[in-house]
């Protein structure tokens, strides 16, 4: 009574393929680790952390960016594509960084941000000094304003921070910008800009990387002819596939086919992994093996802790990535979002951006129980075939800083939100690496965002060799998964419990989640991790355990 999901293997060369099921550990570098004492974290520091990532047993860094930026949103608005921010380090320190990743094994993905730069930009500086309708222009979204004068936008679109998506220039034009007015939206229409985005990523495939996450996948091409819907027409729900104005629209994958072969003309080829927030079915277009290969489903991030929800989402994103080509992507937290840990802590419904405004005290997070939560899905989705995307502190278990002062938030979306919603700083905090010290390890003086006092009993230091601890849990269940590794295939055990989730892969390891609350029987088989304290007969409750040999539904 068993289903069976196989994603065949496509063919390729050895070593082409690691990416499938790899285990990606997210850097956000300004908050991983500080070697000047400046509050930043830099690469230097992320450097002399290798040794971490790599006993951890992680295959592979995606590096979010690192390149010159005002910071207007944490450094996504890139001031220049082929440089590192001079508070991050320096090119040479960029490839001392490749050099130790590749040294310990570990593979380097970095972000690409190709739907807009920074203000500060030279591109966009010399298209605010040249005249409208000139070729420095043409390389973003200028229009002309309406009114007499051109003093009202020249449609009423809101940026994804709140507020505006145009901004004036003083002449009667605005630009565009789906994010914050410091990050104006390239005009992919031009070749100029295509030229450069494919010059940037040589630059970085030539210094070694192996592959690039790219952000906003989806939002690059745009059909900005004449008129421009408004903003009722643009949300209006029911246009066909690949007709949104903005987004998702068909000529996207003309780009990627085109950076798809630049990949490939390297050896082994570049991978690369599309941040594309588009409907499920829409998805395989971008993890395509000629688009950029794969694609991540965030669909984790917005489903309950429950068995149906899990196995519902796992269902649905074997069989789209078969249907790409690719192998499925498992996120549980990133710099964007609530941390699991803290999410899983939260009674079922609750509306994390009021959480947050309350400062994290209405209502009051279960910690216990959401780490206990976190731990049993961390344990699952690393069971399953695909790879799986770590954020940088989730090893420590680390929950949401929720209660980060006003003066203290940096994320654009506060202040353009007219401060209400809080953002994403609570996720971004850096990292307590010892119980002690100014910055709990992270450097020598203040951290760039403030430190709560708890860190110390969750700093790496305080972990490190602690049975039970969360670092040491993630390592074993990093190695575990290691061992156990086959192929892309899953097989459903039926006839569990409903709260009960549980799978086969090939080998003999199989997989079983207790969702629920109540004890279920131990199923059989050796218990080769579990993601909390289990009994010899029982299960308890929100607890993943990984059994290897004749394993079954119980006992
Ligand atoms: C992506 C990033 C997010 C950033 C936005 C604009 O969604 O993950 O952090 O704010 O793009 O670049």
């Amino acid at each position: 009574m068993t289903d069976l999901l196989e994603t065949p293997a496509p063919p390729a060369a050895p070593g082409t393929t690691w990416w499938r099921q790899a285990v990606v550990y997210q850097v956000y570098p300004r908050s991983f680790a500080d070697s000047n004492g400046d509050g930043t974290g830099d690469l230097p520091g992320l450097t002399a952390r290798v040794p971490h990532l790599a006993r951890l047993g992680v295959d592979a860094v995606w590096l979010s960016p690192f390149y010159p930026s005002e910071l207007a949103d944490g450094g996504y608005d890139v001031a220049d594509h082929r440089d590192v921010d001079p508070r991050i380090g320096t090119l040479e320190q960029f490839d001392e960084l490749v050099a130790a990743l590749h040294g310990a094994g570990v593979k380097l993905i970095v972000d690409v941000v190709p739907n807009h730069s920074s203000d500060r930009h030279p591109w966009f500086q010399q298209a605010l000094a040249a005249a409208p309708g000139s070729p420095e222009r043409e390389r973003y979204v200028f229009r002309r304003g309406r009114g007499e004068r051109g003093e009202l936008p020249p449609t009423d679109w809101t940026a994804a921070f709140g507020g505006p998506a145009w901004e004036p220039v003083g002449d009667g034009q605005w630009y565009l910008h789906l994010f914050a007015p410091e990050q104006p939206d390239w005009n992919w229409a031009n070749p100029e800009v295509r030229e450069d985005h494919l010059r940037t990523l040589r630059f970085w495939a030539d210094r070694g990387v192996d592959g690039f996450r790219i952000d906003v996948a989806h939002a690059l091409v745009k059909d900005l002819s004449e008129p421009l819907p408004s903003a009722a027409d643009l949300a209006a729900g029911d246009l066909p596939d690949g007709a949104h104005r903005l987004f998702d629209r068909d000529e996207v994958h003309e780009v990627y086919r085109e950076w798809r072969e630049l990949f490939d003309s390297y050896d082994p080829p570049r991978t690369a992994v599309a941040e594309a927030w588009v409907p499920a079915h829409r998805r395989a277009r971008y993890a395509s093996p000629e688009g950029l290969g794969q694609a991540f489903n965030f669909d984790l991030l917005q489903a309950g802790f429950d068995a149906a929800s899990f196995r519902a989402v796992v269902e649905d994103n074997l069989r789209l990535a078969a249907q790409a080509g690719s192998s499925s992507t498992w996120v549980l937290s990133n710099h964007d979002v609530v941390r699991h840990a803290s999410r899983y802590a939260l009674p079922a419904g609750t509306d994390e951006e009021a959480w947050l405004l309350s400062g994290g005290t209405e209502p009051v997070a279960d910690r216990e129980r959401g780490l206990r939560r976190a731990r049993a899905a961390t344990a699952f989705v690393l069971a399953l075939p695909g790879s799986t995307y770590l954020y940088q502190g989730e090893e420590l278990g680390l929950p949401e800083v929720a209660d980060l002062p006003a003066e203290a938030l940096q994320d654009p979306t506060w202040r353009r939100s007219g401060g209400t919603r809080k953002g994403r700083d609570g996720c971004r905090v850096p990292l307590p690496w010892s119980a002690g010290g100014p910055s709990h390890g992270f450097g020598d003086g203040p951290a760039h965002l403030p430190q709560p006092g708890w860190y110390a009993a969750l700093a790496a230091d305080a972990q490190e060799g602690e049975a039970g601890s969360t670092l040491e849990f993630y390592r074993r269940a990093l190695a575990q998964r290691a061992r156990s590794q086959t192929a892309e295939e899953l097989e459903w055990v039926t006839g569990t419990p409903a709260d009960v989730v549980a799978f086969r892969r090939p080998g003999g390891w199989t997989c079983v989640t207790n969702f629920g609350t109540t004890p279920v029987p131990m199923p059989t088989g050796r218990v080769v991790l579990s993601s909390g304290p289990v009994g010899e007969t029982l299960l308890p409750g929100e607890t993943t355990v990984w059994l290897e040999g004749e394993a079954g539904a119980g006992r």
